[in-house]
């Protein structure tokens, strides 16, 4: 676990201590992200949940037959995912050097706003491109630069799971999401780089996959994610 973003999924609260409060404080629906997905892709379809988290969308795939693995940093969201999906195989890595092959899908949602430096954002697309056998799909779900900033007015907004009362606070500066959480009495601050539309299309293509379709994010119930589906080349040759 070496890149930044590792390091935040395995000390975030969120992701550690406080991570059988996840589905409780992330309440978006997981049927329309499902729904996309899974209309776009072959029945059984052998399939990649890259950054899986708690696992609620690994399960629906499962559920509706496809073979599904599952991915994460944190060990504490990974095994919470695996006990929710009986049976998945499941990969304790760091996406952005991760060495995975052969899927038919790989869907990552809310995963690559977390790595903010062009070189994790590099390796991170290019370790999901590698990962998809020869006409594989890949899916994904970021923030979108403009509106993410935008949205980061410093507004203070507070939840609460059984004890835990969460509140976070977003703010914009120099290009980054500044994050500021704190679980009880206990601080926690990271960053976000949301994705400017030309970026993620030339990291896209510079990882060899031709984008399908780029729109509004599905199942969110704010406007600032986008929704990308990139194919990798029906002829590509396998890496490793
Ligand atoms: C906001 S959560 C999204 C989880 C899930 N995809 C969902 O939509 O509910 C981001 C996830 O990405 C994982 N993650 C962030 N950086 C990572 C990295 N470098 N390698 C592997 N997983 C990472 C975190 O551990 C966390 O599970």
């Amino acid at each position: 676990m070496t890149s930044a973003s590792a390091r935040v999924s395995n000390e975030r609260p969120f992701y550690r201590r406080h991570a059988d409060a996840y589905d409780e404080l992330v309440t978006d629906s997981v049927e329309s992200w499902v729904a996309a997905v899974h209309s776009r892709v072959s029945p059984r379809a052998r399939l990649l949940d890259a950054g899986c988290g708690t696992g609620r969308h690994a399960a629906a795939f499962a559920a509706l037959g496809h073979r599904v693995e599952l991915a994460d940093a944190s060990p504490a969201l990974l095994a919470q995912a695996a006990r929710r999906c009986p049976g998945a195989r499941t990969h304790l890595v760091d996406l952005c050097s991760a060495r995975l092959a052969g899927f038919d899908a790989v869907t990552c949602r809310g995963v690559l706003n977390d790595m903010i430096t062009d070189a994790e954002r590099a390796a991170a697309v290019g370790a999901l491109a590698a990962a998809l056998r020869p006409g594989g799909a890949l899916f994904l779900d970021v923030r979108e630069e403009g509106a993410a900033r935008r949205r980061a007015d410093g507004t203070e907004h507070t939840r609460t799971a059984g004890a835990l009362t969460f509140t976070s606070r977003t703010t914009w500066r120099d290009g980054l999401l500044h994050v500021a959480e704190r679980y009880g009495d206990v601080p926690y601050e990271f960053r976000m780089r949301p994705w400017p539309v030309t970026e993620l299309t030339e990291r896209l293509a510079a990882a060899g996959l031709r984008v399908a379709e780029l729109g509004p994010g599905v199942g969110r119930r704010t406007p600032d994610r986008l929704f990308v589906v990139a194919y990798s080349s029906p002829t590509r040759m396998q890496n490793g």
